[in-house]
Formats: structure tokens, sequence, C-alpha cells
């Protein structure tokens, strides 16, 4: 008896210790127990659950170890470290090897000194360290159906287990898509793979664990190739075979036995090829798929390939090869039709209800040789016909002929969709809705921001914002996911880049693809227009497009505390200074050609001048400054004094020449647009005595039009943001309200479900626009999402404390919400600010992670007013008042919930 309740003692003893200091999602790079790494110093990060308030860290221990225990400790051990980092604290123990199993654990102090328990032990695997690792050779098929829109190879190798396998990796990549299978399994859940790189220069591999399909015995690898970015058609004018004419394969099997030793089965001569039933596949015009031609059973051993063809071996360097680091593209959601329709012209089609990213998967019953063609559209036109004239060249269909032998299931392999409507042709038998889903793909971003208010259009807003971002981040940010274009336009993606930080997290996405940038950057530091660049050296250099290279890096910064991608950019961000700087006469960058304000408000039959036309070279100047600025807060946070010191002179410069041509001595710009002030504004090109009549003059502009917009992709992210900063809330609201053309809800009104390209897709009278240029799930202007999230609801990171290690809560009431809520999952936990007004009071509650803090700032007519959790504010040991701006009340709080409370003014 005695025995037992000192046991129970001793738990409880235990567990009163540590009960409230936990260590938990323990991520390397940003994944949880990544496979493949490529880093030789990853970065870890893990968060920190507790039932306290005001938890900060003091210190942390790490142990990594190569056994399955990481106490040994024999890669790294920290010791006790006094520091609040627990984001991104880079590996520093021995020497990393390659295809290696590492685990690891971390416990931490808080500020009372307390300790906590050791964390779950989590792990990663590194990848192919070396070129040299690479046993494998480049193979292809030598087949003379292997060329654009040609069938895709089929590739298979059999081998012999014999002994007991541990594990089984497979290192994997190809020119053009891949798809593979182990005895008849389908390797991992990525699509479209190895994705979109600058392949020239870096090309991704994945790495699979396909130990529970390696067996004992007879073992088959089956691998079919797609022509995908490598080699089809990218852009326009017949643009094709950018990387390559031909598709190749190189796949490296690592098996380790249960008695230690290992084998690894490559690519190379001894693997037979053929051709097999996708005669075609594309990325803008889709797939053929013939059933009758498939070879059942071809990954599996006891297929006969006795009359495949040898594989022809082609020995290409490997040092453009490099591990995959940002999250593969996936299949998410599932959509069932919402409708079947015959159109006017007697059309069979299916509506999903959401314009979306992806393909269909049917299934049908019919004859052999029957052929079921689908083609894919965003919207039906006024007479409710189906309408895919603005895909342009894309034909983005599907043919599938029928084996004929019972049910048959299909979906595509290397193409993609942007759709809400599919017609369909020559399907046998009645549609029916429970024969077609549409499956979303899109990269395998975390999801980390919802917003909600009182406002249903505005929710449905933040909707089409956030269903336009999973359309085009698929493995690069595109400008749209439909037609005959799709690529990483470089000026959307930086006017969204902030508000994508919110949604989703996008932090190991644009890393990537920032490599990919400074990897195609020219050597005079101009930025291509789009990334990976396919548009050839001259397309590039235009203000605001090739500013990607500096207000991504910085937006990440901020989003994540990623200090690497600053130090991976650094150089990229200076040479793009320097080619402003190398085409500027005394300080004025006006040459070259420039997009400027793309698709600025402009009125059919403009006679009387309300195009707001914003002149190119202005902007320019603008962005040339912005630049500048950026650069030098990099260098700042980098310690690159001289830098700093050698911007800022060219800064003042840049701000100067631009005052001399483009402000008149009384304030006014030579553009008197919307978004002339705007970037001069948010650029802080004026002196700090001409702001506030240069915001007057915007507001003007603003009630000129009638309240509504005017501004293209480079004035609409900042828009309502100066408004906010200059004290017109309240025009910012009633922008966001507007709901006739011009404005962020018009197209909400005209039934969208994503974001338009152009303000008026859809004119008044229900006719569209030029089909030129018309796109409808176009995510730039949903860069207002930002200032829902940052001033609506009033999260944001305070820049002394990036990646919200110092929030800042700032909600902006207006527009006769009654309600906002914003949460944000960031890499220290959830922050959440939800505020209502009721009866003249204004409610906020909050949540703060723990090892953050937060600057909240109350809208109260004085502190007095203030209470928390009923209680005034002035009693609480562990708020601070910090000051009073603008109408706020500024409180200074640790980690916890807070429930405010205050009356408005
Ligand atoms: C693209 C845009 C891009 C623009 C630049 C368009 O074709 O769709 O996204 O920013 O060109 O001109």
């Amino acid at each position: 008896m005695k025995k037992s309740i000192l046991l129970f003692l001793s738990i409880l003893l235990i567990q009163t210790c540590f009960a409230q200091l936990k260590v938990t999602d323990l991520t390397v790079e940003n994944q949880i127990t990544p496979l493949g790494l490529g880093t030789r110093q990853p970065r870890l990060s893990w968060m920190i659950t507790t039932d306290k308030k005001n938890v900060l860290q003091t210190a942390y221990e790490i142990q990594v170890s190569t056994t399955k225990d990481p106490s040994k400790g024999d890669a790294w051990k920290t010791g006790k470290i006094m520091s609040d980092q627990s984001v991104y604290v880079t590996y520093q123990g021995s020497e990393l090897k390659s295809s290696t199993h590492y685990f690891w654990r971390v416990r931490v102090w808080d500020n009372t000194g307390k300790a906590s328990a050791w964390s779950e032990r989590s792990w990663w695997t590194t990848g192919l360290l070396n070129p040299s690792d690479w046993k494998a050779q480049w193979i292809e098929s030598g087949l003379p159906s292997d060329s654009v829109l040609g069938v895709c190879p089929l590739f298979r190798k059999s081998f012999e287990v014999k002994k007991v396998v541990n594990s089984a990796r497979l290192y994997i990549t190809s020119h053009g898509l891949y798809e593979a299978s182990v005895n008849g399994q389908r390797v991992g859940d990525a699509y479209l793979t190895p994705g979109w790189t600058s392949y020239k220069t870096r090309l991704q591999y994945q790495v699979y664990d396909v130990t529970s399909s390696v067996k004992q015995g007879g073992n088959t690898i089956g691998v079919v190739l797609g022509d995908g970015w490598y080699r089809g058609h990218l852009a326009w004018e017949d643009n094709k075979n950018i990387y390559g004419k031909k598709v190749g394969l190189l796949a490296q099997l690592q098996l380790v036995y249960a008695d230690g030793t290992k084998e690894t089965i490559v690519t190379n001569g001894d693997w037979k090829t053929s051709t097999g039933p996708i005669i075609l596949s594309s990325i803008y015009h889709g797939e053929n798929y013939d059933a009758q031609l498939e070879k059942t059973g071809w990954t599996n051993s006891a297929f006969n390939d006795a009359d495949w063809k040898p594989v022809k071996v082609n020995e290409v360097s490997k040092e453009n090869i490099i591990a995959s680091d940002s999250p593969l593209i996936t299949k998410h959601e599932i959509f069932k039709p919402i409708k079947i329709i015959t159109t006017p012209k007697g059309e069979k089609v299916i509506d999903f209800g959401q314009n979306l990213v992806g393909w269909v998967q049917f299934k049908v019953k019919g004859k052999k040789g029957d052929v079921v063609a689908i083609h894919h559209a965003e919207v039906l036109d006024k007479e409710g016909n189906f309408y895919t004239t603005n895909l342009r060249a894309a034909k983005a269909e599907i043919h599938y002929t029928l084996k004929g032998d019972g049910e048959e299931t299909y979906e595509p392999h290397f193409t993609f969709f942007g759709f809400r409507y599919i017609k369909i042709e020559g399907y046998p038998g009645e549609l029916s809705a429970d024969n077609f889903k549409a499956i979303t793909l899109y990269s395998n971003m975390k999801p980390t921001g919802t917003f909600e208010c009182s406002n249903t259009l505005v929710n449905q807003l933040q909707h089409n914002i956030q269903w336009g971002q999973r359309g085009n981040f698929l493995d690069v940010p595109t400008d749209c996911p439909q037609r005959d274009e799709r690529l990483g336009w470089t000026g959307d993606a930086q006017a969204f880049s902030r508000t994508a930080t919110f949604n989703f997290d996008v932090s190991n996405f644009f890393e990537k693809w920032l490599k990919d940038l400074a990897a195609d950057q020219l050597s005079s530091g101009s930025v291509p227009f789009v990334i990976p660049n396919v548009l050839g050296e001259k397309a590039g250099g235009s203000a605001g497009w090739a500013d990607a290279a500096t207000i991504i890096p910085w937006n990440v910064y901020l989003a994540y505390g990623d200090k690497k991608t600053l130090e991976n950019q650094y150089a990229s961000m200076k040479a793009w200074i320097g080619f402003m700087q190398n085409n500027s006469t005394n300080d004025l960058w006006n040459k070259g050609f420039h997009f400027g304000d793309w698709l600025f408000y402009r009125p059919f039959d403009d006679n009387d001048g309300r195009s707001a036309v914003t002149d190119k070279y202005m902007i320019a100047q603008t962005f040339f400054a912005h630049s500048i600025d950026l650069v030098i807060k990099t260098a700042t946070v980098l310690g690159e004094k001289d830098d700093i010191e050698k911007y800022s002179s060219l800064l003042k410069k840049v701000k100067e020449a631009y005052l001399k041509e483009y402000v008149t001595p009384n304030g006014r710009l030579i553009s008197s647009t919307q978004t002339a002030y705007v970037l001069a504004l948010n650029f802080d090109m004026l002196p700090e005595g001409m702001r506030k009549q240069a915001a007057d003059y915007l507001v003007q502009n603003i009630k000129s039009y009638d309240n509504h917009l005017t501004t293209g992709f480079l004035g609409t992210p900042y828009l309502c943001e100066v408004l906010t900063r200059f004290g017109y809330t309240d025009v910012a609201y009633q922008l966001l309200l507007q709901e006739s053309y011009p404005s962020w809800l018009y197209p909400v009104k005209m039934g969208a479900t994503t974001i338009w390209e152009r303000w008026d897709g859809i004119k008044p009278d229900s006719t569209f626009q030029t089909p030129g240029m018309n796109s409808f799930n176009h995510y730039a202007y949903g860069a207002i999402g930002d200032w829902l999230y940052r001033d609506v609801a009033g999260i944001d990171t305070e820049k002394d404390g990036v990646g919200y290690k110092h929030i800042r809560i700032q909600p902006h009431v207006g527009g006769g919400f009654s309600f906002a809520n914003a949460d944000l999952q960031t890499f220290y936990g959830k922050v959440s600010s939800h505020w209502k007004i009721d009866n003249g009071n204004f409610n906020l509650a909050i949540d703060v992670p723990a090892n953050t803090v937060a600057s909240v700032y109350i809208p109260a007519s004085s502190s007095g007013s203030i209470s928390e959790s009923g209680k005034p504010i002035s009693v609480s040991k562990e708020i601070k008042q910090s000051g009073e701006d603008n109408g706020f009340v500024i409180l200074q709080v640790g980690s916890g919930h807070y429930e405010f409370s205050s009356k408005l003014k």
C-alpha cells in the first residue's frame, strides 16, 4: 500500500513540476519529419504550449542523434543555450551525411526558470548531399514517339530482394513529369513532380519512403513520363521544348537490409521501355488517354516485357540536381457537381459551383472504342452557353477512349485545368452527378489564416481571395491557371505576396521560387517578367514586376522571421538595384519598357480623360526607391554596415530626383491618379510636410470617381493601407464596400468565386471583356486581403519582432461592421483578434502564443474605459499601458488569452 501511494505522489510531483510547459510541433526546414533534406545546416523550430500567461522561453537544449535515442546526441548536443529563439535555430552539429536518418528532441526553460520536459522525439532524413551520391544514370526511351505532344513513355525495371528490408527510399527526378509505382503501388501522393524550377541550373528530385511496397522476392519499379513544363508548350507562338526535346528519368532506390547491408537499384541500360495508354499529355492542351492500350500489371513483376525495348542511357551532368525544398503539389478538396445543365446550344454541362484548379475524375461504362471528351470553362456566357474563348490557344480538354470492360474510372496525369464548368461529349448513357468529381490540385501549403466579418459580401471576397491563391500556387505562383499562360508573373506575385503569407504558409514555397528568380536573373541585374523565365532574355526589367526580387524576400522575412531567405536573395536584390542604377541618368530611372499600373480603370470610349493613366517612369522611380529601401532594411538585418550607408545615400538622391521631376512646388504629382498618390505615400517619396496634402488629393480623387477605386496591379495592393495610415479608414471601408464597377465587390455581386484579372471581366450588361486577356482566376487584385487581416481585424507583426515574435493587434472598426475575426497560425502558435461592437461597447478577444509578446491598440476614448475580463486594466499586473495614438490606447501584454472591452468615442 505504502509503495503505491509513494509512486502516485512521485508521478503527481513530476506532473506538477513539468505540467505547464510543453514543447511541441517540432519542424525541420519548416516541415514535420521531412525526407531527403538537401541542406547541411537545417533550421529547427518548435512551439511552446502552456496554460499559463506571460510565458517566454529563456533557454533551450537540443539533442540530435543518428540512433533512435536522441539523448545519445552523437550528431549534436547543444547543452543549455540561453536564448528565446524557438524558430529557425540553425543546426550546428557534426557534418551531416547523405541519406541518413537523424533523430532529435528539444527542451526549454521559461522566464520563471522552470524547465519543460523533453519534447517527443522527431526526425528528418538527409538527401543526396553530393552530386557524386547519384549512382544512377539518366535514361530515355529512344522511342520514335518520344517528342512533344507524343505518347508518354513507360519505363520499368525488375529486381530481386533476398533479405529482410529495413528501409527502402526512392530518390527520383525527371526531364518532364514522372509518376512512379513500386509493385503496382503508386509512389507518394504528389502530382506534377518534380515540379517547375529553372531546370538548367535547378532541377529538384524527390525522396519517397517505399519500404512498405518492397517485398522479398520479385519487385518492379515502373515510371511513366509526361511532357510537363520541360518540353511542353509554354507561353505562346508554339513555344516548346524549352528545356529539352527528350523526356528522361533518373532514379535510385536505396535498400537498407535488416542485417545492415545496403543495395542500390539505379536507372541504367538494364531498364526497359514501351509506349502506353497516355497518347498525349500537355499542361495547356490536356490529355488523350486510350484505355485500350493499357498494359495491365506493367508495374508488377509478373508482367512479361519481352517485347519492350531497352532504354537509351544519356550521360548528362547532375550538377543542377537539387533537393526539393518546397511543398509538393497534392490533391485537396473534392467537389461534387451542383448542377447538370443542358445549355441553349444543347451542350451537356456540369457545374461544380467553384472556379478551381485541378481535374475531373469520372466513372463510365460503355463499348470498347467509345470516346468521352471533356472540355473545361470558368464561365457560361450571357445566354448560358459554355464559354472557352478566354482560354485562347489552350485546348484544355480530355479525350478518353474506353476499353469497354465494365465500369472504368479515369483521371489525368500530367496536366491541370482552371474551371468551374465541364462540357461532356460522347458519354455513353445518362450523365449522373455521382460519376463525376472535381479534385483540386495545388502546392501542399499549410492553411494558416482565416478572416470573417459581419458583411457576407466581404466574406465571399475573402473566400475568392483564398481560392485564387489555391488555384495559382501550383508549385510556382502563376498569373492564371486556365489559358495558354499560367506563368510565374513576378508583378502579380509581389503584389499578392503579403496577403499570401496570411492565408497559407508560403515560406518554403516562396523560398524555392526566389532561388529560381535569382537563377534566371540576368548578369545585368535585370529580373525576367516571369519566373521560371520562358519568355527569353529581353523579357524583363519592368518596374513593379522585377521588384519582386526585393519585395517578396522582405515580406517573407516579415511574416516568418526567415533571415535565411534574405541571405539567399541579398546578392540578387542588390543586382536589381544595380540594373536600375545603370539605366538611370542623374538618379532618374526613366528608360526601358514598363507595364505600369497594369489594368488601371479605363472607361469605355473615354472622351473626357477619366482613364487613370499614371506616368510609367514616375511609377518606376517610386519602385526604384522602394527596392533600395528594402535593401537598406535587409543590410541592417544582415549587419552589412557599408551597404547601409551606400544605399541610404542613393535613396536620398533617388527621392530628390523624384521630387524635382514629378512633383510640382505645390505638392501635386504630374499624374494625379490614385496610384500616383498611393505609391508616393506608401513608399515615403514625399517630405513629411507634403504627405497630408497628398493624402487629401488622393481622397478628393476617390470622391471625384464617386467613391470608386481606379487603381491597377501596382496601386491596388497599397490603396487601403495608405488611406488607413493617413487617417482615412472610413474612405477605405467605402471602397471595400463599393458594389459597382470598379470595385472588389462588383465581381462578387456578379457571382465570382475567385478573383478576376480585370475589374470588369464580366461587364454590367453580362457581356465579357476582351477574350484576348480575360481570366477569371487572377489573384493580383486579391491583395486587399492583406488589409482585411492587418487593418480590419488588426493582426500584424511588429518590425522589431518579425515573424510575429512581437505581435501588433490594431483593429480598425468601420464599414458598419458589427464584428470581424481573424486567426493566424504563426510559427509560435495561433494569434487571434476577434472584435465585436454592441451597444457602443467595443469588445476584443485576443490570443497571444507563448514565447511572444503583443502591442494591443484598443480604440477607446480613454484608458479608463478599458477593462480586461471585466476588471479595469489599471488593476492588472500583466497589462502595461504604453501610450495613446490617434484614438487608440496602446497596451503591452505577454502570451495568453485576453478579453478587452472599451467605450468607443
Ligand atoms: C498576365 C499578368 C501580367 C501581365 C503583365 C498578363 O498577361 O496575365 O498576370 O502581370 O501580363 O503584363
